[in-house]
């Protein structure tokens, strides 16, 4: 790992770049609004660890009243047991001997769960001898893993039944496409499809006398649509913590509050070509564009308009005043999670002050 991005008390214009900065104060205002939104409901928040991978904040998540984090990698996984987290979900299938193998180790530190869609990985898992929550992992409209409602489900639930180190945990129902359609009805419209399917299954468990104690899913963008809708009694929101240009696309409307942007990318203007063009030293090796462009953080006419390995071109208005060379810039990432993935250090600000330094000590855990 690379030495400290910045030192605690250096100013925050000070601290070389690019650098990862997180806005404390609307970082904490996000933790509090999720567990305010949820206070009183019959859910749990098990937030996930994807969207930062530093146990500094899964710990904060957890004294916000969250029952551990998910990560979607065992290796993540393994650094959130690691920075002291001690009830980690992957959400996710592991496959593989060696993964599994590292699983069954870290579920001799934790407790560790894991999801399921295929008969021949409910064997392996068992044959590790660890012991395991396993979730089967339905499809619910997100195109990816799981198996669809019914039959299928059935099967699985009875093999993790019948291994004495496998406990059926309950049902993964993630509709990940759902998080950011734009307008709130039809986010609404496709939880009530996952819903259906989610209720569809647990009744046929119920029918042959197997009980679902946990149906866990949701993300930042749908969260309150599944605990309003009942059919989850644990969520997994990740990116609220942070936000970012994506989800700030977004309608947020209630019943979702509305979260604020606290993960910053702070760059330097390091040449200044023209007065309407200004090339700032944040490309996409700082920010990642895979969801769209970063944009420039409070400066109307500036536009961020393309992004190569290590220099973004920032487009300046006619009637916006033009940054000068050595000027630093904050830029909301495009995409939160992976633009995380591409340093080692969080620069922790309040007032313009450095107050804490994380390591990001699951970057790059990709295993
Ligand atoms: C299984 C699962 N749960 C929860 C989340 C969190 O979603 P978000 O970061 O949009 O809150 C993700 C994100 O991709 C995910 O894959």
């Amino acid at each position: 790992m690379r030495p400290a991005a910045a030192a605690v008390g250096q100013p925050l214009d000070a601290v070389d770049t690019p650098a990862l900065v997180i806005e404390l104060d609307a970082f904490e205002r996000n933790l509090r609004t999720l567990a305010d939104s949820v206070k009183g409901r019959p859910v749990r928040v098990r937030a996930h660890a994807k969207t930062h991978k530093c146990p500094e904040i899964g710990k904060r998540q957890v004294v916000m009243g969250a029952v551990g984090v998910c990560c979607q990698k065992v290796s993540e996984a393994e650094a959130m047991v690691e920075g002291g987290i001690g009830d980690v979900l992957v959400s996710n299938e592991v496959v593989g001997a060696p993964k599994i193998e590292r699983l069954a180790a870290l579920a001799r530190r934790a407790r560790v769960g894991v999801c399921v869609d295929h008969p021949d990985n409910v064997a392996a898992l068992a044959a590790s001898g660890a012991t395991l929550d396993v979730y089967i992992e339905l499809e619910v409209g997100m195109g990816r893993c799981g198996v669809p409602s019914g039959e299928p489900v059935l099967a699985l639930a009875r093999g993790i039944a019948s291994h004495r180190n496998l406990r059926f945990a309950g049902l993964q129902a993630y509709h990940g496409r759902a998080q950011h359609i734009r307008s709130t009805a039809d986010r609404r419209a496709a939880i009530e499809g996952a819903a259906r399917a989610v209720r569809v299954t647990e009744e046929l468990l119920n029918k042959h006398g197997i009980e679902c104690p946990i149906v866990t899913g949701a993300g930042s963008g749908t969260y309150m649509l599944e605990v309003e809708n009942g059919a989850w009694n644990e969520i997994q929101p990740g990116s609220y913590i942070f936000m970012d240009v994506d989800y700030g696309r977004n309608e947020w409307a209630a019943p979702l509050p509305r979260f604020e942007q606290s993960l910053f990318v702070l760059t330097t203007v390091m040449s200044t070509p023209a007065p309407s063009r200004a090339i700032v030293d944040a490309g996409l090796k700082a920010s990642s564009i895979d969801s769209g462009m970063p944009t420039v953080w409070q400066r109307d006419g500036y536009n961020y308009a393309k992004a190569s390995d290590e220099h973004g071109l920032v487009e300046i208005g006619a009637s916006a005043k033009a940054p000068r060379l050595g000027e630093k810039l904050l830029l909301v990432p495009g995409h939160c999670d992976p633009t995380v993935n591409l340093y080692d250090w969080y620069v922790c600000v309040r007032d313009g002050v450095v107050e804490h330094v994380w390591p990001i000590t699951a970057r790059g855990a990709l295993l």
